[in-house]
């Protein structure tokens, strides 16, 4: 079959070209939460018995987790948009040895949380490696921690960067300070300590995204909750986990694109539907709240220990914000999208307290600055932050997802209020969280 000449063009840059002007109308579903998805693949495969996962997200990541739990004698049911997934559990202690390089692809929680989970392994050896941006990203916050209780990670630069190697180990139980508010960091540290001799007290400076301990709760681990701010997080091993039924609700970050698509592009009308809304995550909200955004929750509901709903939001007037080092963990990665929120709204925005921003898939404060400076952004990049002049009419220009996932969603967003069209290379990074972003798109603007 021969391709036209300008398929043939654009496709090793997998480049997008995006109209602005019309409305994003209807409703729109969103894929399931990714955070959720990786979580309900490794617990059910450490649980005994069969997981059921409902709606769990069919894009690259999950599937680089999916891969790697095969790779130590799991059973995993295809992942396809639509069909249950099935986990055959190993029990706590039942990975085997992989053969070969286990490859979390471009995925943060992929490396982060089977860390946690080999470091105890005893007498078997693991090797972990990603794609380049993975193997740029930083992993001793997670082998320093793990290291306390015993575990044994080498790697570049001291264990900082991956190839890594996890000698499985016995490990004791400690109190164990994270020196991030990273997810990933503490639910490496919880996986490590249900096998751990003796309890772990995990110990974060401000509460992470919880969807590990709802999760482990479910499936039977004995895991307490306190401290300031729910900060604190005590697991005492023993306890076998069974496998469970897993309802994925839709990931908040994803629907992040639409809600300020929505807000910003004049003429929308439109509802996310079945959102997870964990107040651990829903930082984002309170933002566009904080900016004037017509955003109503519809039917609030619980599903399988999360909070669920949906969102309908319309085009309006918005205020500039302001985020600051508290709020970041319960949005860190819609930031981006909030830049360009940021653009369209009146006044000065700022974030401060964002540094973890530029070890993520790419330097996102960095990438964004560039990116929205192209379409004639006023945007001043600081260390840890960023302060975005809006009101300005944004121009058409050649963007670059730069590889990075929520970038390239982000432009897409950006280009819909531009004067002119824009091409936006490397498109297809999206696929890494929202593999049917662009059919969406079209969809929403028909
Ligand atoms: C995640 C936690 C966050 C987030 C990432 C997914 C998770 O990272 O950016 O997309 O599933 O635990 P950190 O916990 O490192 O901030």
């Amino acid at each position: 079959m021969s391709l036209p000449a300008d398929a043939l063009l654009n496709a090793p840059l997998s480049l997008r070209r995006i109209e602005p002007g019309g409305g994003l109308r209807g409703r729109v579903r969103v894929p399931g939460d990714k955070s959720i998805s990786h979580r309900a693949l490794l617990f059910g495969a450490i649980a005994e018995g069969e997981t059921r996962i409902e709606g769990l997200l069919p894009a690259e990541d999950p599937l680089s987790t999916a891969a790697c739990l095969r790779a130590m004698g799991v059973e995993v049911s295809p992942i396809e948009a639509g069909a249950e997934v099935i986990v055959r559990g190993v029990g706590l202690d039942g990975f085997r040895e992989p053969a070969d390089v286990l490859d979390c692809g471009n995925s943060g929680t992929t490396m982060r949380l089977m860390l946690g989970l080999l470091a105890g392994r005893e007498g078997r050896h693991f090797v972990l490696t990603g794609d380049a941006s993975l193997r740029g990203r930083p992993m001793r916050r997670v082998g320093q921690p793990l290291a306390a209780m015993g575990a044994t990670i080498a790697g570049r630069r001291g264990g900082e960067l991956a190839p890594l190697a996890v000698q499985g180990r016995r490990l004791h139980g400690t109190t164990v300070r994270t020196p991030v508010a990273s997810a990933q960091v503490k639910s490496a540290l919880l996986l490590a300590a249900l096998t751990a001799e003796g309890p772990t007290t995990v110990i974060e400076p401000v509460q992470s995204r919880d969807h590990s301990e709802r999760m482990l709760r479910a499936f039977g681990a004995s895991l307490q909750v306190g401290g300031p701010g729910d900060t604190e997080v005590i697991v005492t091993p023993g306890a076998s986990l069974r496998g469970q039924h897993v309802v994925v609700p839709g990931d908040i970050s994803s629907a992040a694109f639409w809600l300020v698509a929505g807000a910003i592009t004049p003429g929308s009308d439109l509802v996310v539907e079945n959102v997870g809304l964990n107040p651990s995550r829903t930082g984002i909200l309170e933002v566009l709240e904080q900016m004037g955004a017509r955003i109503e929750v519809l039917d609030q509901r619980d599903v399988a220990g999360e909070p669920v709903g949906d969102l309908r939001v319309c085009h309006g007037p918005l205020g500039a914000f302001t985020i600051g080092e508290e709020l970041i963990p319960r949005l860190v990665d819609e930031i981006p999208v909030l830049a360009v929120a940021a653009c369209c709204a009146e006044g000065v925005s700022r974030v401060s307290g964002a540094a973890e921003l530029r070890v993520k898939e790419t330097d996102r404060l960095a990438v964004m600055a560039r990116q929205l400076t192209a379409m004639g952004a006023k945007v001043e990049e600081f260390e840890d932050g960023m302060a975005i002049t809006g009101g300005v009419t944004l121009g058409g220009a050649d963007l670059d997802s730069e590889t990075d996932h929520r970038v390239a969603m982000s432009l897409a967003v950006a280009a819909l209020n531009a004067g002119s069209e824009s091409w936006i290379a490397r498109s297809d990074a999206a696929a890494v969280s929202y593999p049917g972003f662009w059919d969406d798109l079209t969809r929403l603007r028909a």
